[in-house]
Order: structure tokens, then sequence, then C-alpha cells
């Protein structure tokens, strides 16, 4: 835990570089975030342009001239601004709905660099994707085959196909966000992964182009990864044996960010581990990437004013005016967010308990953090760049926050904070009572 009187170490805990104090308050690149906060109220979530440019950096130097395609796995964070960054940076993009391709195109990617995922795909969303020229639909079951088959011929159309395996191997990660293990709903298991294969084969409307498997989120170490990769190689080989050629091979997402104390999987590392093996093997497959949280996530931060200092007998609470619905991912997964004050102060801290005012217990946002506040202070929740705002709700009638993206120091609105005709949109009060 820093020390909250060394504003050096209070600067970038997660490793948000672009997010750090100067003058004793919380920067935005060059806009100071107490400013955003007078201008465009509370909650708010606010981006870092630099930082997403600088994680998908990270990305484009381990790529080191191979053949990689990277899909930005956009569940993380789908703000039309967002996807517009990166379909500019060439980035294709991994989807899981037809709402996430029209999205897509709306902010200006590339179709054809689009990968559709997702066990649940149904036929509008099919029809959409063949009709846009997605490059690929990563199948997750026999009778999703089959119906893709039947749409794609419907329309006369050849519909690219993966097959999502599910290589049995444990991410190491929360349990929630696990998908690679044979309990998971996702994908076919890899013993059944060859009759699938064949059957794409001579199903009509399908084109067999790849393979993938997406084992997890929020993993830090490589060896899952790598373990899942030998259990594709060694389909592939299979594969190859049976006169079954695959283009590419995608290895999903699932990189982990800081949020406390973690030391995350760099691209870097992942991706020489993988050329290697690939080397070994002799394969010459596209690789595609599906990073999300890796892309987005530390280049966000919510921030949200305290209404309330209560002190039990028990506990002290920050209520703030961010709560469950606007940050689901502490209530959902128990999991850590770090909490700086805007404007520290140098007065004596009290360990809070920072909740929200939803009427859950599940509504909070932090435990047992040493914080000097007062009411009316400004704190900023950390890494809440992926699955914060794309996960919020209207539970108990609570419009959701504004969005902004900070360039230097411009700043834009990326998504207004929503009113009360937002919330209410689409009911209707019956004539007949
Ligand atoms: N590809 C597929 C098929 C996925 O299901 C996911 C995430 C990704 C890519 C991107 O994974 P990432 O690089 O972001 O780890 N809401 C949870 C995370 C759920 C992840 C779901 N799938 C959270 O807040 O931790």
């Amino acid at each position: 835990m820093p020390s909250l009187t060394d504003q050096q170490s209070l600067a970038t805990p997660a490793g948000q570089p672009h997010f750090h104090y100067r003058n004793g308050e919380l920067y935005a690149e060059d806009v100071p975030l107490v400013w955003l906060a007078e201008q465009l109220s509370t909650p708010l979530y606010v981006y870092s342009k630099a930082a997403l440019h600088s994680a998908w950096g990270s990305y484009t130097q381990a790529i080191k001239g191979h053949d990689v395609l990277v899909c930005y796995g956009m569940k993380a964070n789908s703000n039309l601004a967002i996807l517009q960054q990166f379909a500019k940076l060439g980035s294709g993009f991994d989807i899981v709905s037809g709402g996430e391709l029209m999205r897509v195109m709306k902010a200006g990617g590339n179709p054809g660099k689009v990968v559709f995922s997702g066990v649940g795909k149904e036929v509008w969303e099919m029809e959409l994707a063949l009709n846009s020229g997605v490059k690929c639909f990563n199948v997750e079951s026999v009778p999703e085959l089959k119906r893709l088959s039947a749409v794609a011929t419907r329309l006369g159309r050849t519909a690219p196909v993966s097959i999502r395996v599910n290589p049995d191997v444990d991410a190491q990660t929360h349990p929630y966000i696990s998908t690679g293990l044979k309990e998971n709903k996702f994908g076919i298991a890899i013993e059944s992964a060859l009759e699938t294969y064949k059957l794409a084969k001579q199903l009509p409307g399908l084109n067999v182009v790849g393979v993938d498997c997406h084992i997890g989120s929020q993993i830090t170490e490589v060896s899952p990864y790598l373990d899942a990769l030998d259990k594709l190689l060694n389909l592939i080989t299979t594969l190859t044996t049976e006169g079954i050629e695959l283009h590419h091979l995608d290895l999903g997402g699932g990189l982990g960010i800081r949020y406390d104390d973690e030391t995350p999987l760099a691209p870097g590392v992942l991706l020489d581990a993988v050329f290697e093996k690939l080397a070994q093997k002799g394969l010459k497959l596209q690789l595609v990437l599906e990073p999300g949280r890796s892309l987005v996530g530390n280049a966000g931060l919510l921030i949200t004013e305290v209404q309330y200092l209560k002190h039990t007998d028990d506990k002290d609470f920050a209520i703030v005016d961010a709560g469950m619905n606007d940050l689901m991912r502490p209530a959902l997964y128990e999991a850590w967010h770090g909490v700086l004050p805007i404007r520290p102060r140098m007065t004596q801290t009290h360990v809070y308990d920072v909740v929200g005012p939803v009427c859950e217990s599940a509504d909070w946002l932090a435990r047992a953090r040493a914080l000097a506040l007062e009411e009316g202070d400004l704190l900023a929740i950390e890494s809440a760049g992926a699955y914060g705002f794309v996960m919020a709700g209207h539970y108990n009638s609570r419009p959701r926050a504004a969005e902004v993206l900070v360039d230097g120091k411009h700043w834009d609105v990326i998504r207004t904070r929503e009113t009360f005709d937002d919330l209410i949109r689409g009911e209707a009060l019956l004539d007949r009572v």
C-alpha cells in the first residue's frame, strides 16, 4: 500500500503512467481531473489516448515482422471513439454479437479483420456477418456449425470457419473468467475436434480456415498459453495428415494487467514463446490474437465524488456517487481496483470501505483502504478502462456515467451522461390501468 503522503509512489500504482500527479493533483495526460469532474460531473469514465496507443504499441513491437493479426476483444470497451482509435491503428476486432459488428462498422473498422466468437450466434447475426464479409466465424459447437452451413448456403455465400477448441487447460485465474476448462460452456472439446473438422469439410457453404482457443482472462503466466498451444499444434498435425490445411491459429485474448501488485505477462514474452514453438514445428500459419483488457484496462479511470463519510462501530464507510451499476467488477468477482485521491490530503488517514449508493451489500468498489478524506473529495478508481462502462447498468434507476477521451491537453466527451429520459426510453404507460 503506497503512502498517501508520497505523491511519487501514488502516481502509477497500477502501471498507468498517463495518469500522474502534478502540483498535488491527479491528471490524465495534461488535463487536471478536478477540472473534468467540475465540468462534466461524476461518476465519469476518463480514458487516455496515449495509454491506448502505448498498449497497442506493446503488441506491434512484439510482432517483429511476423504475420500476426491483433483483433481487439472489443467487449472490454466498445465505445465508438475507442473502436475508432483501434480501427485507425489497423486493428482487427473480436466480436461476440451482431451489435458489436454494427459498432465496428460504425467506427470505421474493417469487417475483413473481424473474427466472430461466442456460443450463441443467432441466424440474423450470422446473416449480418456473412453479408459484411467477416474474416472468420469461431464456431463453438456442432449445432452452430450446421446452422452456419444452412444460413451460408441459403445466402449463396461461403462462411470462413475456425473451430474454437476447448483445450482443457487451467488459466489460473478467477473461475468466472476462466473459459478453457472442460466444465466451461465454451468451445468444442479437443478430443472431438478432429471429427468436427471432418464434418465442417463436408458441410456445404463452409470454408475451413483456422483453429482457435481462448482459455480465460487476466492471465499472468505464459505456461497456460503454451499448454494450450501444444494441444492445438498436435491437433494441427493430425489435421494436416487428414488433408485439412489451416490458414490461421487464433490464441484468443486473456493477457492480464496490473491492478495491484500483479506482474502482467508482456505481449512480447508470449509472442516470442509462440513464435519459437511455431518455428520448431515448421509451421507458417498466421497468428491471430484477441486481446481486450490488456489494450484498454489501464487506459481508464472512473472518477467519483465522496458523498458521505459514515463512521460506525465496526467500519468507516466512504459513500461515493459511483456504484456497482457503474463498475460491477468488485461486486461480481471481488475484483481489486486501486483508489487514488485526486487531491491527496496530508491529514490523518482512516481505513475505509469505499461503497456506492445502490441498495445492495455487494455494492462496494474497494475495501479497507487507508485514505484521508472529506465529503466532496474526488477519487479515481484505477484500471477501469476494461469491463467498466460496458458492464454498467441502470439498477436503482441510475443513469449511466459519461465517458471522456483525453488527448494531451485536449479532451472530448465520447458519451454523454444519461438523463431520466434515457432511463425510461422504450417504456410505456398503459391507457387502460
Ligand atoms: N476472446 C474471447 C473469445 C473472449 O471471450 C474474451 C473475453 C476475449 C477475447 C478478451 O479477453 P481479455 O484479453 O480481455 O482477457 N468481465 C470480466 C472479463 C470477461 C472476459 C470475457 N471474455 C472481467 O471484468 O474481468
